[in-house]
């Protein structure tokens, strides 16, 4: 072919791409964790310390530090910038759980509900022509019938029988290839995955229909979407800057193994895993035989209070092509809680591929950004990383040196919890790992593990 017909013909390729591409747009919102007692000074059970200091700071419902969950004000005001930014072609909404501040544990389940129906209610009055799609976390209530009640406006009968009974569910859309599969994380997560645990059924029960319904996917060539409150990999902020790194994460080291087996299984399928819970901006990969074949991007919490450490106030849009599923772009909001009038002002924090300068949203370029984040030398791209991950609660980031850097590479590319502690561990071994079929390279990491543990 000749240059100008080689152009022509990428052209054409490119303009048949365009037209078949239908762009569509959806919300990921998650950790809300409503606090009722937000502004009534004999509780503010949801502020974490220096109870004075938070009431003088709270004065008038403002948000003036990190210490508090969200007060009703707040959630109004995520609501309405949800409203205001409301595209044409929005499909959906993925709310991924923890809706309900931790200082309610010991609330009555009634007012618990009372709180997850006001939240309920003012995202189906912001989201009146939508579905919203929930998951649990380990904030929010068990399933039940008064859920499934609260819920039944947005979800099919087939999702609510399986939502009742373990809180997962699948999500097929008649006019598109996209299958949205919301696990309930909490099922696979600390003490609820024991052995000896009631909801150990449940568990089980949850892998078997989860493979059930990749094997259908793959079958019905469907591509999927991963839902849920807390995905696989370790907690990066917990170990960052300690060389004992722990290495562990929100599922049990069994269910995390488990479902990184499963999406390597299925990674031909799965066009997106989106998960919470972590209170930060980040994104974890997962290799098979070397190569990255599946992304999962954690998007940040509501709530200012942090869960390790502090934040601001997080709300995600995706842009997708609604007949692939295949994620193109997403807009972070975000709110600087400690602005000095102390208003409730969101705005764009940036956009995912101008911001990294990523030529698409792919396990492949996710790759190429952390190895870029990992080269120390450029503290430009890690500086940006860092810089999200806080969602620009603090844009210095003198206080992460080179190991803490490295950490932070290996919490995004190690979810496996051994692999993390190898790679922490021993930055050398991580390298070689990079090329499993370069025998060399398997030898040397070999020795290397002999002579680490
Ligand atoms: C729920 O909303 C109602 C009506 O606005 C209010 O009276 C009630 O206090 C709210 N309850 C909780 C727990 O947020
Ligand atoms: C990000 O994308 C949105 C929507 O496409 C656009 O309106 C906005 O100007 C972009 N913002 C930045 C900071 O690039």
């Amino acid at each position: 072919m000749r240059p100008s017909n080689f152009a022509l013909y990428i052209t054409s390729l490119l303009w048949l791409h365009l037209i078949d591409a239908k762009i569509g747009y959806f919300w990921h919102i998650t950790d809300l964790h409503y606090d009722p007692f937000h502004n009534s000074p004999e509780f503010h059970r949801g502020c974490r310390h220096n109870r004075g200091n938070s009431e003088h700071n709270h004065r008038n419902g403002r948000h003036r530090d990190h210490t508090c969950d969200s007060s009703w004000s707040l959630i109004q005001s995520a609501a309405a910038l949800m409203a205001e930014r409301h595209p044409d072609t929005l499909e959906f909404v993925l709310w991924t759980g923890d809706i309900l501040s931790s200082s309610l544990e010991h609330v009555s389940e009634e007012f618990k509900l009372e709180a997850v129906r006001n939240v309920t209610d003012i995202l189906s009055r912001t989201f009146s022509s939508q579905f919203v799609f929930p998951a649990l976390g380990h904030n929010d209530p068990p399933p039940s019938r008064k859920l499934v009640d609260m819920w039944m406006q947005w979800l099919p009968t087939e999702a609510l029988q399986t939502f009742e009974t373990g809180g997962y569910y699948t999500i097929e859309q008649s006019h598109s290839k996209l299958c949205i599969v919301v696990l309930n994380s909490v099922l696979w997560a600390g003490g609820a995955a024991r052995n000896d645990n009631p909801h150990h059924h449940r568990a089980r029960a949850q892998w078997e229909w989860l493979e059930k319904v990749l094997s259908k996917a793959r079958r019905k060539k469907e591509m999927v979407y991963l839902v849920a409150h807390a995905g696989p990999g370790v907690e990066e902020r917990h170990n960052a800057g300690s060389s004992s790194a722990a290495g562990g994460g929100e599922l049990t080291p069994n269910a995390n193994g488990r479902l990184l087996h499963v999406i390597r299984t299925y990674s031909d399928v799965i066009a997106g895993q989106f998960y919470g819970h972590r209170h930060a901006d980040t994104f974890r990969l997962i290799y098979s035989d070397g190569q990255p074949v599946s992304w999962a991007l954690l998007a940040p919490s509501v709530t200012p209070r942090g869960a390790g450490s502090i934040s601001n106030p997080g709300l995600r849009l995706y842009k997708f092509d609604s007949n692939s599923g295949k994620v193109l772009d997403y807009t972070q909001y975000y709110l600087d809680v400690t602005n000095s009038r102390g208003e409730l002002h969101w705005s764009i924090e940036y956009n995912l591929t101008q911001y990294y300068g990523l030529r698409e949203v792919s396990a492949t370029s996710l790759d190429a950004l952390a190895e870029r984040i990992r080269n120390y030398h450029d503290r430009g791209i890690f500086a940006k990383y860092l810089t999200a991950l806080r969602v620009r609660h603090s844009t210095d980031v003198s206080d992460c040196d080179a190991a803490c850097v490295y950490v932070h590479y290996c919490a995004i590319t190690r979810a496996d919890y051994n692999d993390f502690r190898t790679c922490v561990r021993n930055p050398a071994s991580a390298l070689a790992s990079r090329a499993p079929h370069n025998s060399a390279a398997i030898l040397l990491y070999a020795i290397l593990i002999l002579i680490s543990s």
